[in-house]
C-alpha cells in the first residue's frame, strides 16, 4: 500500500502535480503509516506535493486533544513527514454548533477546489461503518455531524478508559464524498473484522450497512490479511 502510494506522489511530482490523499485513523493505517514515514526517511520520499484530507474528527474533542484525529495525526504520520500542514485537512472537532453546516460545506468545497481525491484510504468499523458513516448512511450523504454508533463507542471505549468517555458524535466525510474518490483501499486486519468484511463483500448494497455501497466504486480495493478475509465464502 505504501509502495502504491508513494509511485502516484512521486508520478505526480514529476509532472508538478499534487497528489490528493484521502486518510484514515485508528488502528488499521498504523503499520502503513510507519512504512510511508520509512520512505521518507531512508529513500527520500517527499509529500510536499500532497494534499491530504482526512475522514472524520470527532466532535467535541480540541486538536490538541490526545484521543483527538488531529492529535493521532500529528502523533502518527505529520510530525515525521515533510507535508506542509497547510495543505493537511482534518474536519474540525470544536466548531460551534451553528457553523457545523458552513464548516462541512467548506470542506467539500475544500476537496472539490484540491481536484478531488486521488486515493481514499479507509477502514472497516464493527457498525459496518466507513468513515463514521453509521448505519443508515446512504449514497448521497456528505460530510456532516453524526451521532456514533453504539458499537462504535463501545469499540472505542477501551481508548477512552471507559464508555462514558467516548464522544456521542463526530463530523465525518460522507459515503457520496468517498464513493466520488478516484481509488479507494479499503485495509482490514485480524479475525475480529473477518465478519464485518465478509457482509460487507457479500450483501446488497445497502444504507443500513454503509461499507456494502463501496461496491458501486469502480475502482475499490480491498487489502486483508487471512484473518480479516477468513469468512468471505468462495
Ligand atoms: C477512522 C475511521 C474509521 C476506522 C474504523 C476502523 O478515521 O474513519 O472508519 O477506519 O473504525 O478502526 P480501526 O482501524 O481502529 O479498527
Amino acid at each position: 500500500m505504501a509502495a502504491i502510494i508513494a509511485i502516484q506522489i512521486t508520478e505526480r511530482a514529476k509532472q508538478n502535480q499534487s497528489f490528493v490523499l484521502g486518510l484514515a485513523t485508528g488502528s488499521t493505517p498504523i503499520l502503513l503509516y510507519k512504512e510511508l514515514i520509512r520512505l521518507h526517511r531512508e529513500d527520500g520520499l517527499s509529500f510536499a506535493n500532497v494534499i491530504s484530507f482526512n475522514l472524520d474528527e470527532y466532535y467535541g474533542l480540541p486538536a490538541d486533544d490526545p484521543q483527538s484525529y488531529h492529535e493521532f495525526m500529528r502523533a502518527n504520520l505529520f510530525s515525521q513527514i515533510d507535508l506542509p500542514p497547510h495543505q493537511a485537512h482534518i474536519p474540525g472537532g470544536v466548531i460551534p454548533r451553528d457553523q457545523v453546516p458552513a464548516h462541512c460545506s467548506g470542506y467539500e468545497k475544500a476537496i472539490k477546489e484540491a481536484g478531488g481525491i486521488d486515493l481514499q484510504i479507509l477502514g472497516i468499523g464493527g457498525s459496518g461503518h466507513i468513515g463514521f458513516n453509521e448505519p443508515p448512511s446512504d449514497e448521497r450523504s456528505t460530510t456532516r455531524l453524526v451521532s456514533l454508533d453504539p458499537i462504535t463507542r463501545r469499540d472505542a471505549a477501551d481508548s477512552f478508559s471507559g464508555i462514558g468517555n467516548v464522544p456521542t458524535e463526530a463530523i465525518t466525510m460522507g459515503v457520496k464524498t468517498i464513493l466520488r474518490s478516484r481509488q479507494v483501499f479499503m485495509m482490514a486486519w485480524g479475525e475480529n473484522k473477518a465478519s464485518i468484511v465478509a457482509r460487507s463483500l457479500q450483501e446488497s448494497p445497502s444504507p443500513a450497512l454503509p461499507a456494502t455501497q463501496l461496491q458501486r466504486h469502480p475502482d475499490v480495493h480491498y487489502l486483508l490479511d487471512e484473518s480479516a478475509a477468513s469468512k468471505i465464502s468462495q
